[in-house]
């Protein structure tokens, strides 16, 4: 994805997400190589709990979590620099000896990332890394050996990220792929107190609004636009009403912006807003419902110890 050509799958996104109101864009467009170093040091604000949160669960609970299933393979959706995953690999190598890992992401910095990872913390794990959109390229997932028992996993709330239609056809695709014993794991941050939700998306250190503002840099570049990325300021809100934060970035003043790969030049007004993720908060009932409307049966779930994330291990309802 880090490139100076016009990307057109971008300019695609853009067109259709300038034209509605709020004006939006695909979250997945945070993550060139920039957007994943960013995402990374998120990872380590003492605000955002979220990751250390999945880890500590995962510690506790990996052996747990493969027991039954047993899988020899993992296919990991949205891997990032898989920086938890080295845990659930870990617990799989001990159970079958050996263990072949396919991280899918759509960012090639994060999928280096996650390779030399998982190969200096498992060694012996064959890994297979996969370039993709994983709400187009899940084919490419699915085509391991049939002896082989596999989880599918989407970790770190990345399901968040996708609303109510687009989580259950992710899950749905993934759901069509699953072969019997198969197995999915997937992290879910929790409803909980709306401080503590809005200083995870808003930290003190500004690296958030760093990495949101990366996105008009990854439109600049992708889309040979001319955002101002000083005119711009972060803005992170949680709607009770709906379960999630919703990012935006606010002008700073009236602006026309210049994106020569649409043809076009887009006008905002001073506060105009582009939305730019949601981030769902779940909880036990919105899991399980969610994971229905996608055509799967909740297995196992496993808290935090303070209930504020949990991992849910579901299988294909046939
Ligand atoms: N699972 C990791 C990373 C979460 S960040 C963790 O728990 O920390 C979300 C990751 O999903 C990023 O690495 C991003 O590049 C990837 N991603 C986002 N949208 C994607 C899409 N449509 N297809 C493939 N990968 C995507
Ligand atoms: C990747 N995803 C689950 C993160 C989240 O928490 O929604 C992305 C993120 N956005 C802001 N901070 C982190």
């Amino acid at each position: 994805m880090y490139t100076a050509r016009p990307l057109p799958a971008l300019v695609h996104d853009l067109r259709r997400g300038f034209a509605a109101r709020p004006r939006t864009v695909p979250s997945k467009w945070f993550y060139d190589e920039a957007g994943s170093a960013l995402f990374d040091a998120i990872c380590e604000l003492p605000e955002y709990y979220l990751t250390r949160a999945e880890r500590a669960i995962l510690e506790r609970h990996a052996d747990d979590i493969v027991a039954s299933a047993a899988p020899d393979e993992l296919l990991e959706i949205g891997s990032g620099m898989a920086r938890k995953t080295g845990v659930l690999l870990g617990a799989i190598t001990r159970r079958t000896g050996h263990a072949r890992y396919v991280p899918l992401d759509i960012s090639a910095a994060a999928l280096e990332g996650s390779a030399r990872s998982i190969r200096a913390v498992v060694p012996g794990v064959a890994v297979d890394p996969l370039i993709g959109d994983f709400e187009r390229d899940l084919p490419k997932l699915a085509l391991s050996p049939l002896s082989r028992r596999r989880m599918w996993a989407l970790l770190g709330s990345t399901i968040g990220n996708l609303d109510e239609r687009a989580a259950p056809q992710l899950l749905a695709s993934i759901a069509a792929r699953m072969r019997p014993g198969d197995t999915f794991l997937v992290g879910m941050d929790l409803v909980k107190d709306v401080t503590v939700l809005q200083r995870a998306y808003d930290d003190a250190a500004g690296v958030t609004a760093r990495f949101n503002k990366n996105m008009l840099a990854v439109i600049n570049r992708g889309a040979q636009a001319d955002f101002d990325l000083d005119a711009w300021t972060h803005r992170a809100r949680y709607d009770a009403a709906r379960a999630r934060i919703e990012m935006h970035l606010e002008s700073d003043r009236p602006q026309r912006v210049r994106l020569r790969a649409l043809g076009a030049t887009v006008a905002f007004e001073r506060g105009e807003r582009i939305l730019t993720e949601i981030s769902r908060k779940f909880t036990h009932e919105t899991a399980a419902s969610t994971l229905r409307d996608g055509g799967m049966r909740l297995v196992s779930w496993f808290p935090a110890a303070d209930d504020g994330f949990a991992l849910a291990l579901a299988e294909a309802a046939r």
